[in-house]
């Protein structure tokens, strides 16, 4: 059994099929691309997939259980955590603050301990602030954990995004475009990230990306998706070399090469 399994997944906006009738599988273990040229419906796939649209039809069952249309907060207890195509976070605060507050998101903490700054409130904030650091110690970013959000580099933006994901400890993490828009030594060091977060978290992606040198250096398998349906699936040679993935790409005038 497959970890995520996508199936016949359908969602319609209006009169135009965003995502028709696809189906992929995420194995344990893989980081699995999600590529296609601009509005083949990839985002969508996400949204359906974490809760944010419900689809119009298909199903999707994460660990054999249907999850279909669950509410976001409860995919993501489920163990579905996600990364957005604009990154927000709190651009007045300092970096590491947007991942302990991923923490407080998961705790139910008694509204009196935080107004009275119990001992015990005191103790929890110590070990969130010490989690969040290890985090960031080990995507790299522990230098910038006390500088302003808004003032962070693009890459360190996308950085902390990919932090505050894992701060609710997902079995899955759903990358939407990690490192579109970054100089090639951010790309570098984010491609770090993501091998590290699989080989020493041990937590497999989804990553949506049109930089295709990233996608083709960091996938174990790529499926390739145009106007909604599946066009391809297979190793990063492959669908370097597929017809189908080529026209779709260069029907769109994107490069494909970069
Ligand atoms: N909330 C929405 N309401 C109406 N149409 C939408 C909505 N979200 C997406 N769409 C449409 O669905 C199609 C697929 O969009 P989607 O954002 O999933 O594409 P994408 O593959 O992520 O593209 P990109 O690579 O540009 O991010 C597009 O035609 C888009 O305009
Ligand atoms: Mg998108």
């Amino acid at each position: 059994m497959a970890l995520l399994e996508v199936r016949n997944l359908t969602k319609h906006f209006g009169g135009l099929a965003a995502v028709d009738d696809f189906s992929f599988d995420v194995r344990e273990g893989e980081i699995l691309g999600l590529i296609g040229p601009n509005g083949a419906g990839k985002t969508t796939v996400f949204n359906c997939i974490s809760g944010y649209f419900p689809p119009t039809s298909g199903k999707v069952f994460f660990k054999g259980e249907d999850v279909t249309g669950l509410a976001p907060h409860k995919i993501a207890k489920k163990g579905i955590s996600r990364t957005f195509q604009i990154t927000s976070l709190f651009d007045y605060f300092p970096a590491v603050a947007n991942v302990i507050t991923a923490f407080h998101l998961q705790v139910k903490a008694s509204v009196l301990h935080t107004f009275f700054n119990t001992s015990r409130y005191r103790q929890q904030e110590a070990e969130f602030m010490e989690k969040a650091m290890e985090l960031m110690r080990m995507l790299g970013l522990e230098e910038i954990a006390l500088e302003n959000t808004g003032g962070l580099p693009h890459g360190h933006k996308r950085g902390l995004g990919v932090a505050v994901a894992l701060a609710c400890q997902p079995k899955l993490l759903l990358l939407d475009e990690p490192v579109t828009g970054m100089n090639p030594e951010e790309v570098r060091v984010q491609q770090d990230r993501i091998r590290k977060i699989r080989d020493e978290l041990g937590v497999p992606m989804v990553l949506v990306e049109h930089n295709m040198r990233a996608v083709m250096a960091v996938c174990d398998r790529i499926v390739a998706v145009n106007f909604g349906k599946q066009i391809a699936e297979g190793s990063p040679e492959e669908i370097r070399d597929n017809r189908d993935v080529i026209e779709a790409y260069l029907g769109s005038q994107e490069d494909y090469a970069t």
